[in-house]
């Protein structure tokens, strides 16, 4: 402890899954600073190197299809603090470690704008620009000043800039690479009067709902918080890991034929002129697996596009049903739907 971090054998990370899955592994390792990274890769314990390392956030988009292979590193530091930058900007930095919502909820607390729309989404500040969180109109890559990180090969630590972080939809260098870096602390630029973004669909009427015209942040994120609970199974009350498959992004022309033949299909903004995104979550429901069970492997009654377990499903079993589900999108529509959460111990 006094090393600054805290070995467990042979540990349960049922807990640590917000799928509630019976998953182990040979070693969890909690650090309570990231300083001691340096000291604890040194004793040799474990092999900062080693591409079996798993680094564990909230455990929120994790799929545990197997046990863990090797050793799993929890950083669990929560320090946040803010600074004043350039333009009116303020600069509020997290550990890793930092609940997500718990941040979200802190920033707006101090009179912070910009993190409204992300309210309520499970898991940590170090996890959130890995996927690039994101959520009623926001993500997390346009909130991003610096990802602090610490790189595994070398014991380097660097901050990166949001154009040094390869964001896409759902995606960064940190997921596409999980080996290179481990994400140690977090700065987002926010600041006192931002114009709140209400594009996103249902948002608004949500406010009109609430009888609110000119939403303070503040009380967007109580509507964000009002929809999420209503749309989407709470983790601590129904084992799930939010969104089970990205949005596909295809060529516009393949979306306006799509359209064309079935006028109900929600189309987005793609990630440029030339794509469009479409809802998952309607392809999925339009096959009729919405509320479906194979034993304790379901789909939820609420939302198409979430995964859960109703008490002692394995990640196979869960896996397995997401398999038979991307197998009916591909056979009626011809779209491939990838899953959002990493798999651990399977290749999709
Ligand atoms: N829909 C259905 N059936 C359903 C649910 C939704 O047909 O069972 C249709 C509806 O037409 C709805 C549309 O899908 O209007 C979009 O649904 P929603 O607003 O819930 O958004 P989503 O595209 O399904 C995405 C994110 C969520 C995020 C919401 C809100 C992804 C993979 N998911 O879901 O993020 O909360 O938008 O911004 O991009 C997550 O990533 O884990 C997550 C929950």
């Amino acid at each position: 402890m006094s090393d600054g971090y805290r070995l467990v054998e042979d540990a349960d990370l049922a807990t640590r899954n917000t799928f509630g899955i019976a998953a182990r592994a040979p070693l969890l390792v909690e650090v309570d600073d990231a300083a001691a990274l340096p000291r604890l890769f040194a004793t040799g314990i474990v092999d900062a190197a080693d591409p079996a390392l798993l680094v564990l956030g909230g455990g929120s988009n994790l799929l545990f299809a197997a046990d863990a292979p090797g050793p799993v590193l929890a950083l669990t530091a929560c320090n946040v603090e803010t600074a004043r930058g350039d333009d009116g900007i303020v600069i509020a930095r997290a550990s890793a470690g930092v609940p997500w919502h718990d941040f979200v909820m802190h920033t707006l607390s101090l009179g912070l704008c910009g993190l409204e729309n992300l309210a309520l989404i499970p898991g940590t500040v170090g996890a959130a620009p890995i996927q690039n969180i994101g959520a009623y109109g926001v993500e997390v890559r346009e909130r991003v000043h610096a990802v602090e990180v610490f790189e595994r090969a070398t014991g380097r630590v660097q901050r990166l800039g949001p154009g040094e972080c390869g964001f896409a939809y759902r995606d960064s260098a940190f997921k596409r690479d999980p080996a290179r870096w481990i994400v140690t602390a977090v700065e987002f630029a926010l600041s006192h009067d931002k114009a709140p973004v209400l594009d996103y669909a249902g948002l608004r009427d949500e406010l009109a709902a609430m009888d609110i015209a000119e939403p303070t942040a503040v009380q967007v994120a109580e509507a964000v918080i009002r929809i999420r609970r209503r749309k989407l199974p709470d983790p601590a009350v129904l084992g799930n890991a939010g969104s089970f498959f990205k949005n596909p992004i295809v060529p516009a022309a393949r979306a306006d034929a799509l359209h064309a033949a079935h006028p109900a299909l929600p189309v987005f903004r793609g990630e440029g002129d030339a794509t469009r995104k479409l809802s998952a979550a309607w392809l999925i429901d339009a096959c009729g697996w919405k509320g479906h069970r194979d034993g304790d492997a379901g789909v939820s009654a609420e939302h198409a596009l979430v995964l859960v377990n109703h008490g002692h499903a394995s990640g196979a079993q869960l896996l397995a049903l997401a398999r038979r589900i991307a197998a009916s999108v591909q056979a009626r529509f011809d779209i491939a739907l990838e899953p959002e959460p990493r798999i651990v111990g399977a290749a999709w």
